[in-house]
């Protein structure tokens, strides 16, 4: 049978040529002022051949940043400099989208614009150390946003969709996963405000909603896709009810006609967290009527299989793209695939970001 991995896929009006996608992945390799550079373009157009690329996390504000080198769609330059990336992959035929991101809290006072503390949903650390330009340092207890404050950042997220489209992007993916600002509003463990922004479930998931509407309103549903880790419990994530917490906004997301919903299987082990889901996609496909991606430690074999079952559309490959810029042909020819190489994760430079062979050169 046709490995379904390898199917053409038609999402909204792109023809995906096969049903992977390259997962975001911050590399911290922009250049000056957080734009790309021409190293970027050529890392993303080795990878054109996945059926939808989804760019690195991108602060949509000078604010929203929570580590170094990072890119971010918010200035001139930014625009320039992904413009050069997104041509490069159209060039070669692939799609691509940019994930926008806000990290909240997961930041620190020596990353931002005047030292200025992180924001948040509420005056709740992470808990944990983050890296600064000064080395290791523990996070601090964030500012609380206020409902003014709250406004001003979807209208960020509102430009920076705009942004993206300027930048000749087909679409953008709304970062609500991994701990960053939307998920400090959804989880308990981070909000506990007492406004219209906290407390029920409704309240927490009213900011990622409003995002998603504004982001929608400007670059249309059929352009915006979300990513939600509902088992992620990294910088003191914790719910109580995770089912129906995300039961609720996937439901939402779902009334509002967007064009995908990513999902991000437990990358941690649960074993002390006995009410996380441990199938992610599977527990929620039914929410969901639209093209759904699902990305978490896939092999080429599970990623079929999870197709074959139907618990989602589309599957995401992280590490494995970062270390097989041809990827759909390796999985196509049963070849063997490189294996990633932690250390150059977020160095600077070429090295571990465009030497990846290929396998038509390593075949030589
Ligand atoms: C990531 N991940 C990630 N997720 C995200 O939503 N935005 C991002 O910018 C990043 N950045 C990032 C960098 C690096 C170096 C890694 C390894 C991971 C998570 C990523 O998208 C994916 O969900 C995980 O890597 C799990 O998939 P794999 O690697 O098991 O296929």
């Amino acid at each position: 049978m046709e490995n379904e991995l390898l199917k053409p896929y038609q999402l909204g009006n792109l023809k995906l040529k096969n049903s992977l996608v390259m997962a975001p992945l911050t590399r911290r390799r922009a250049g000056a002022g957080n734009a790309p550079v021409e190293m970027n373009a050529i890392y993303y157009a080795q990878r054109a051949s996945a059926g939808l690329i989804i760019a690195e996390a991108s602060q949509i504000s000078p604010t929203a940043a929570g580590y170094m080198n990072t890119p971010g769609i918010y200035s001139a330059e930014q625009i320039a400099g992904w413009k050069k990336v997104t041509d490069a992959v159209h060039n070669k035929g692939g799609h691509i989208f940019l994930q926008l991101w806000h990290v909240g809290r997961v930041s620190h006072s020596l990353l931002q614009p005047g030292n200025i503390l992180p924001v948040s949903a509420s005056a709740i650390s992470g808990g944990d150390y983050i890296t600064t330009p000064r080395g290791k340092m523990p996070m601090e207890i964030p500012h609380a946003l206020t409902k003014e404050e709250i406004n001003l950042i979807i209208e960020d997220y509102r430009k920076a969709a705009a942004n993206a489209m300027l930048a000749g992007f087909d679409g953008v993916e709304i970062h609500a996963a991994n701990s960053y600002l939307a998920d400090q509003f959804m989880h308990t463990s981070s909000n506990v405000r007492t406004d219209e922004y906290g407390g029920s479930i409704e309240n927490r998931g009213r900011f990622t909603l409003e995002v998603t509407d504004a982001v929608s309103a400007e670059i249309g549903a059929n352009r915006t896709g979300i990513r939600l880790s509902p088992s992620n419990i990294r910088y003191g994530m914790d719910d109580p009810d995770p089912a129906s917490l995300f039961g609720y906004v996937i439901s939402e997301l779902n009334k509002r006609n967007i064009l995908f919903l990513h999902l991000v299987e437990p990358m941690q082990p649960l074993d002390n967290h006995p009410h996380m889901i441990r199938e992610v996609a599977k527990f929620f496909r039914p929410y969901f009527s639209g093209t759904l991606i699902t990305a978490g430690n896939y092999t080429p074999e599970s990623g079929k299989a999870v197709l074959e079952a139907g618990h989602a559309d589309l599957v995401a490959y992280g590490r494995l793209f970062i270390s097989n810029p041809d990827l759909p042909e390796r999985i196509s020819k049963n070849a063997p695939l490189n294996p990633p190489d932690t250390d150059t994760f977020y160095t600077q430079g070429p090295e571990g970001y465009i030497d990846y062979p290929f396998l038509k050169d390593q075949n030589k």
